[in-house]
C-alpha cells in the first residue's frame, strides 16, 4: 500500500460507518437511566408569563419534573453578577417572552413520549404585549448596531453613483431561511457528582461549548466534557452554545439522572437561527463603456429584541470590484422573532445577491457582456484595505466556467432562446470570502507497528473533516492512509477552533502539517539521520530498535505575522444555465458549475461534495426557501419541512465543482484557502441572472418562485 497525496480523490475515511448506522450521532448515546426532556413553547409573541398550571402534567404517567419560571433550579451564570454570564437567552430565569415559541417549560419523563404527552397538558396564562414582527411595517425602526464593527463605510465620496452616466438603483429581498440540517438539534447531558458534567451534543465547536458550559454553571472547563464525533449536517446552527443545551444539563444536574432534549423539527424553526430577512439598495454608476465610478450597497436586517445579531451582509460591495468611491451602510431591526444565526456563507450570500444581480443589471444596460464588465473592473490589489491579494485567480475562474457551460450559447437579447418548450437562460454570479487561518493544535500517536492515530478537538460537521486531515498525514508521513486514524469532536483533545468560516483545513490541517513533519524529524533524529533527509525511513524499526510502544508529540500552530501584509479571500464564479416554463413559470437548473480559486485543493473528492451541496444551498436559497409569518399571531405559517421548501432530488440535476487548484503562497504551509462558504455565495445571483436571461424577467425577491415569473 502506498502513502496518499494532498489533492487525492480519496473516500471519505468514515463514509463506511456513515453509511451502515455505524457513526454514533450525539443522540444516540445510551447513557443508563436516561431521561428524556422535552420543551414547552410559548403560544403568545411579547409579553410575560403570569401563571402556569403543571399539576396535570406533573401528575402523568413518567414525569420526573416540570421546570418553569416558577420553579427554575437556576443556573450560576445567568446571575447579573457572574463574571462571565451566559450569552443570549436564559431560560426559565425570568417570565419574559420575546418570541413566540420561546421555551416556557421543560418537562422531563422516562421516555419522549411521555414527556411530549406531558408537555402537552402545560398551561400557561400571559400578560400580552403589543408584538413586532412585521419587518415591512418597522422599516424606519432599523438602528446602527452595536459596538461599531458595522459602521458606515466610505471610500472616496458617499453615493458618488448618482452622478455617473449609467446609473442602477434597485432594491433586494432576501427572505428569512431556516436551520434545517436533517439532525435535529439534540444534547444529553450527564454529571459525576456536583463539579462534573459529560455533554453530547450537536456542535460544530467542542471547545467553545465547553467554554459555554464551564461559565454558565461555574465549572472548570476541563470538568465539562463535551462530545460531537458526528455531526448530521450543521451550516452555522452549532456555531454557538443555545439556550436549550443548557437547559439540558440544568435539567440533568437538578435530576442527578443524564437527560437528552432533542427539539422537534418545528422547535428547529425558532430555536436555532436563521438567515435573516433583508433588504439591500444597491447603487451603481458606470461610464458609458463600463468603468464603475461608484458601488453603494445599502442593508437592514431582521434581529432579535433580546440579542442583537450582525453579518456582513454588505461587505462584498467594498472589494470584490474596483472602484473610486464606494459606501456601505448597515442597518439591523430587532423583532419579536428568535435571534438569527450565521447560516453558510453568512452576510456575503445575502450580499453578493444584490451585488452580483445589479451587476447583471448594470450589464444589461450597457449592452455588455456580464464577464466582460467583470474583467474591465477586475481589481488586482484589496482596494478596501489597499493590501495586495495573497492570491486571486478570479480570472481565471471566469474563463474556465464560461468554457465549460458554453457562455457563447448565451443569448444577449434575453428571453429568445429556445430548447424545446422551455425557455433558457444563463447567469454568473460570483463569490468571495475571507480565507481564516486560527490557532490550532494536533497530536500525532505513531503505535509500534506503524498505526498512527491523530487527534484534535476540531468537528466534521459535514465537508470531511478526517479525510482532509488524513490525506495531509499520510502525505507528509509517508504512511498509507488507511493506517492512519483520526479523531475529533472530543474536547479533552488537543485544542482546535470551531468549525466555522470555512477555516478548518487552514487551521488544523496546518497543524496537522506541522505535527507531522515535527514527528518525521523527531524520527530521522532517533534513526540518526540528518533531519530534513528525503530518504524513507523506516519507522517500525525506528521505534523497535528504541523499544518505544509508541510515539508521539502534540504541535501547536498559527498564522504568521507575514499573513498580515496580505488580503486573504476564496474566489469563486457560478455558472448556471436554466430552463424556464413560459406557461407556468416553473424554474429548472439544469447545470450549475462552481470555478473555485481557494487555494490548493486537499481533498478532492470530499471538496466536491462540499461545492455540490453549497450549490444546492444556492437553488434553496434562489428557488425555494421562505419562511413567512403571520402577523396576526407572530408565528411561522410554515414552520415545518411539509410547507417549508428545501431542494429535494427531482430540484437538483448537472452540478460540477472546478478548482483552479493553485497554492496561496502566504496564508499557510499547505496554500489551501477554503471552500464551505463560497460554494453558496454568488449562486442565487447566478440563477437570478440566469433567470433574466432566460425570460426578461428581473426578480429581485427571493424566492423566485412561478408566481413571480407569470
Ligand atoms: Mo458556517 S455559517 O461558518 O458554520
Amino acid at each position: 500500500m502506498d502513502k496518499s497525496l494532498i489533492g487525492d480523490p480519496l473516500s471519505r475515511v468514515d463514509g463506511r460507518l456513515k453509511v451502515t448506522g455505524g457513526a454514533k450521532y450525539s443522540g444516540e448515546w445510551e447513557l443508563p437511566g436516561l431521561a428524556y426532556g422535552v420543551l414547552v413553547p410559548a403560544t403568545i409573541t411579547n409579553g410575560s408569563v403570569v401563571s402556569m398550571d403543571v399539576k396535570a402534567a406533573e401528575r402523568a404517567p413518567g414525569v420526573l419534573a416540570v421546570i418553569t419560571p416558577f420553579n427554575t433550579p437556576g443556573v450560576p451564570g445567568f446571575k447579573p453578577d457572574a463574571s462571565q454570564p451566559v450569552r443570549g437567552l436564559k431560560l426559565f430565569n425570568d417570565k419574559l417572552i420575546y418570541f413566540n415559541g420561546q421555551p416556557i417549560a421543560l418537562v422531563v419523563a422516562e421516555s419522549f413520549e411521555k414527556a411530549t404527552h406531558a408537555a402537552s397538558l402545560v398551561k400557561a396564562s400571559y400578560q400580552q404585549d403589543v408584538f413586532e414582527t412585521d419587518f415591512d411595517k418597522n422599516r424606519d425602526k432599523g438602528v446602527v448596531p452595536q459596538g461599531g464593527k458595522y459602521k458606515d463605510y466610505v471610500r472616496g465620496e458617499a453615493d458618488a453613483y448618482k452622478k455617473a452616466p449609467v446609473v442602477i438603483e434597485q432594491e433586494y429581498r432576501q427572505p428569512s431561511e431556516m436551520h434545517n440540517p436533517m439532525e435535529l438539534h439534540v444534547t444529553i447531558a450527564a454529571w459525576d457528582g456536583d463539579d462534573k458534567v459529560t455533554v453530547y451534543t450537536k456542535s460544530q465547536g467542542v471547545i467553545g461549548t465547553q467554554r459555554s458550559i464551564a461559565n454558565a454553571f461555574g465549572l472548570k472547563p476541563e470538568n465539562v466534557q463535551v462530545n460531537s464525533r458526528f455531526v448530521g449536517g450543521a451550516f452555522g446552527s452549532s456555531l454557538r452554545t443555545w439556550p436549550h443545551e443548557i437547559a439540558s444539563v440544568m435539567a440533568a444536574k437538578l435530576l442527578k439522572r443524564p437527560v437528552k432534549l432533542t427539539l422537534t423539527r418545528e422547535q428547529m424553526f425558532t430555536l436555532v437561527g436563521h438567515r435573516p430577512l433583508t433588504i439591500q439598495k444597491i447603487g451603481l454608476g458606470a461610464t458609458s463603456d463600463g468603468k464603475l465610478v461608484g458601488i453603494t450597497h445599502e442593508s437592514i436586517s431582521q434581529t432579535a429584541v433580546y440579542e442583537e445579531f450582525t453579518e456582513g451582509s454588505v461587505n462584498v460591495s467594498r472589494f470584490l470590484y474596483e472602484s473610486p468611491n464606494a459606501n456601505t451602510r448597515y442597518k439591523v431591526i430587532p423583532l419579536n422573532v428568535g435571534v438569527p444565526a450565521p447560516m453558510r456563507g453568512p452576510g456575503e450570500a445575502t450580499g453578493s445577491f444584490a451585488l452580483e444581480s445589479a451587476l447583471d443589471e448594470l450589464a444589461f444596460a450597457l449592452k455588455m457582456d456580464p464577464i466582460e464588465l467583470r474583467l474591465k473592473n477586475y481589481t488586482e490589489r484589496d482596494p478596501e484595505r489597499n493590501l495586495p491579494w495573497s492570491s486571486k485567480y478570479l480570472k481565471e475562474c471566469y474563463t474556465r466556467g464560461a468554457e465549460r457551460i458554453g457562455w457563447e450559447n448565451r443569448p444577449s437579447k434575453p428571453g429568445t432562446l429556445r430548447e424545446g418548450e422551455w425557455l433558457a437562460g444563463y447567469g454568473i454570479g460570483c463569490g468571495a470570502f475571507g480565507a481564516f487561518r486560527g490557532r490550532a493544535l494536533a497530536k500525532v500517536r505513531m503505535m509500534a507497528d506503524g498505526t498512527v492515530n491523530i487527534q484534535s478537538a476540531t468537528s466534521d460537521i459535514g465537508p470531511g473533516t478526517g479525510t482532509a486531515m488524513t490525506l495531509i498525514a499520510s502525505d507528509l508521513l509517508g504512511v498509507p492512509a488507511g493506517r492512519i486514524t483520526f479523531e475529533l469532536g472530543n474536547s479533552s483533545f488537543p485544542t482546535a477552533p470551531t468549525q466555522g468560516g470555512s477555516s478548518t483545513v487552514s487551521s488544523v490541517g496546518s497543524a496537522v502539517h506541522d505535527a507531522c513533519m515535527a514527528f518525521k524529524q523527531k524520527m530521522y533524529a532517533l534513526a540518526g539521520m540528518p533531519e530534513n533527509s528525503s530518504d524513507p525511513i523506516d519507522y517500525v524499526a525506528v521505534l523497535k530498535q528504541h523499544n518505544l510502544p509508541f510515539f508521539e508529540l502534540t504541535e501547536e500552530s498559527q498564522s504568521s505575522q507575514q499573513a498580515k501584509n496580505y488580503s486573504m479571500y476564496s474566489f469563486s464564479a457560478h455558472f448556471a444555465k436554466v430552463h424556464v416554463h413560459p406557461l407556468t413559470g416553473a424554474v429548472k437548473v439544469k447545470r450549475l458549475i462552481a470555478v473555485v480559486d481557494a487555494g490548493r485543493i486537499v481533498s478532492y473528492k470530499t471538496a466536491s461534495s462540499q461545492m455540490i451541496g453549497g450549490a444546492v444551498g444556492g437553488i434553496g436559497m434562489a428557488l425555494t426557501e421562505e419562511a413567512i409569518f403571520d402577523h396576526k399571531y407572530g408565528r411561522y405559517v410554515n414552520g415545518n419541512f411539509a410547507d417549508y421548501h428545501v431542494p429535494v432530488n427531482a430540484d437538483i440535476q448537472d452540478i460540477e465543482a472546478i478548482f483552479i487548484d493553485k497554492p496561496d503562497p502566504y496564508i499557510n504551509p499547505i496554500g489551501t484557502k477554503g471552500i464551505g462558504e463560497i460554494s453558496l455565495i454568488g449562486v442565487a445571483a447566478a440563477i437570478a441572472n440566469a433567470v433574466f436571461n432566460a425570460t426578461g424577467k428581473r426578480v429581485r425577491e427571493l424566492p423566485i418562485t412561478p408566481d413571480k415569473l407569470i
